[in-house]
């Protein structure tokens, strides 16, 4: 296995993931717990130093133990871990005043290629495009390196001591920013001996291992949504500690048609995982009578969500911990890597604060996973791939897709014509290249005619998009034939329907919600 020591670099678990994309099996461990005896036990066939905040020129800057550098294993460090092995080994790092590289830069080799860099510099410009984003830089050498490629603002971004096997870079090879990263590391897990034979189902073992190490004989409640995240963390838990979980599903009466059934047939049938099942319809729908402002009804669906939770959850007796099926997006998603400030464009519900409320300590077994990992775990562990290639679903449901008053016939009829337009894109074989797909039902009444009588009811609108993380987005451009066939089975099988139209709005400017 790779050890990755972490020296707090807001991209570390950039460096885990495509290790596992290249199935490597890796580890990252904070760098203040990673001492002799940690390198005793794990044996790390290769090691590498993650980037961070730190400055090595300051007394008290964090440093892995001198013995990283004596197991006679290939050692790769990424920014200030080529600052701190730098250092370490002998050589001198200055403080870069001015000469702060932030963004897009681009390599050029030295006349002497390695192999670190195999597969780099070959479309013909001679220069490769990386990511930089530091402010201190070596500036000379421990003795043994030599640079094996250059940048107008670092002139060592590569170095090395190819007898040792000792590799640097400034800058990080692990964000999508440098395209050909995963080619240096690639070419630094095979000169580590990595064959690639690690498989998600290793992952499971150990990640099962964890959950139970943590949770001993502690009982465990987990929120189910219906989405896939809570699903899988729910299944993994289950599958490490038995019955010891129970899930609560709140059912706000915002969810799509059928929903609420295939989630407690699965979980409670299939799965066998003790389920409570709060039917709390009423009390959500009630409490949003009268409420139009999405602002208020996201945040009056997560008050009462916050509160229902807690109730039924206070029925289990003894609870210690309660799960999330937090990923990793959702923890670096409030520090964007260019470290920028970011606002409030929309309150996302979500169950924060509530741990603390209720004075239980969390388990996020997929904190390391980007969604497409999850699904493959999903995979995994069994769940069927029409519930995890589903589509996401936000956590005020229905709600943000009935503009204006809700109401339950409104609501109604929002499901039934949700319901047409995913039918019409699974049919059409269209599901898996689109991200997010539904309709909202407008606070507008429109004027039509079926048959041979004037009709006044709803207009509707289709929304689908294709997007990587939600982040932005474009709408997704069917054919005027599947929009045509589509708007006319709503307007035939909805009854209060009487005129759709397709939403061609990116994000931005847009948001893909319509609230
Ligand atoms: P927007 O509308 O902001 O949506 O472009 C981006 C993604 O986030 C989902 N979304 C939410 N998810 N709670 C959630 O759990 C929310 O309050 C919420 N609002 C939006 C949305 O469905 C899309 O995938």
């Amino acid at each position: 296995r790779l050890l990755i020591v972490d020296f707090g670099s807001q991209v570390t678990q950039l460096i885990a993931r495509r290790l596992r994309e290249l199935n490597v099996y890796c580890e990252i461990h904070p760098f203040q717990q990673v001492d002799d005896t940690l390198l005793d036990e794990m044996a790390p066939k290769a090691v590498i130093l993650s980037g961070g905040p730190a400055s090595v020129i300051d007394a008290d800057s964090p440093r892995p133990p001198q013995k990283v550098f004596e197991l006679g294993v290939p050692v790769l460090g990424i920014c200030y871990g080529q600052q701190v092995m730098t250092q370490m080994l002998g050589g001198q790092v200055e403080r870069g005043d001015g000469t702060a590289e932030f963004g897009r830069a681009w390599v050029v080799p030295t006349e002497e290629r390695i192999d670190l860099l195999a597969g780099w510099f070959m479309d013909g410009s001679g220069r490769e495009q990386v990511w930089m984003s530091h402010g201190d830089h070596v500036a000379k050498l421990a003795p043994g390196f030599a640079v094996y490629g250059t940048s107008p603002g670092a002139p060592y971004a590569v170095t090395a001591d190819l007898e040792r096997r000792f590799y640097a870079v400034q800058f990080h090879p692990e964000v999508h920013h440098t395209p050909n990263g995963r080619t240096l590391y690639e070419n630094f897990v095979k000169d580590a001996g990595f064959t690639g034979d690690w498989t998600m189902g290793a992952y499971r073992e150990e990640a099962i291992q964890k959950i139970r190490d943590q949770v001993g004989d502690a009982k465990v409640i987990c929120g189910l949504s219906g989405g896939v995240d809570s699903s899988v963390a729910a299944v993994l838990i289950h599958e490490a500690i038995g019955d010891n979980l129970t899930c609560v599903f709140v059912d706000h009466g915002l969810l799509r048609q059928g929903e609420a059934d295939e989630v407690i047939t699965m979980f409670r049938d299939h799965y066998n995982i003790p389920l409570i099942h709060a039917d709390e319809r009423d009390l959500f729908l009630g409490e949003l009578t009268g409420v139009s402002d999405p602002e208020v009804k996201r945040k009056t669906i997560g008050r009462l969500f916050i509160d229902v939770f807690q109730k039924h959850a206070n029925e289990i007796e003894g609870a210690a911990f309660l799960a999330q099926g937090t990923l990793y997006p959702d923890v670096i998603e409030s520090v964007s890597f260019s470290g920028g400030p970011s606002v409030t464009i929309k309150s996302h519900h979500n169950v924060g604060g509530l741990p603390e409320k209720m004075g239980l300590k969390l388990v996020e077994p997929l904190r390391e996973l980007f969604k497409d990992e999850v699904r493959a775990l999903g995979r995994e562990l069994g769940l069927p791939q029409s519930f995890i290639g589903r589509h996401p679903f936000p956590g005020p449901g229905l709600a943000i897709r009935c503009p204006g008053e809700i109401t339950p016939e409104k609501l109604d009829i929002l499901r039934k014509a949700d319901a047409v337009f995913i039918d019409q894109i699974r049919k059409h074989g269209l599901y898996d290249e689109i991200w997010q797909a539904f309709v909202a039902l407008l606070p507008v009444r429109t004027v039509g005619v079926m048959g041979d009588g004037r009709t006044y009811d709803y207009a509707c609108a289709m929304r689908a998009v294709t997007s990587v993380d939600g982040m932005t987005a474009d709408y997704y451009p069917f054919s005027h034939d599947f929009l045509g066939e589509t708007a006319t089975r709503i307007i035939n099988e909805v009854r209060g329907i009487n005129r759709v139209t397709y939403d061609v709005t990116s994000k931005p400017p847009g948001t893909i919600e319509w609230e």
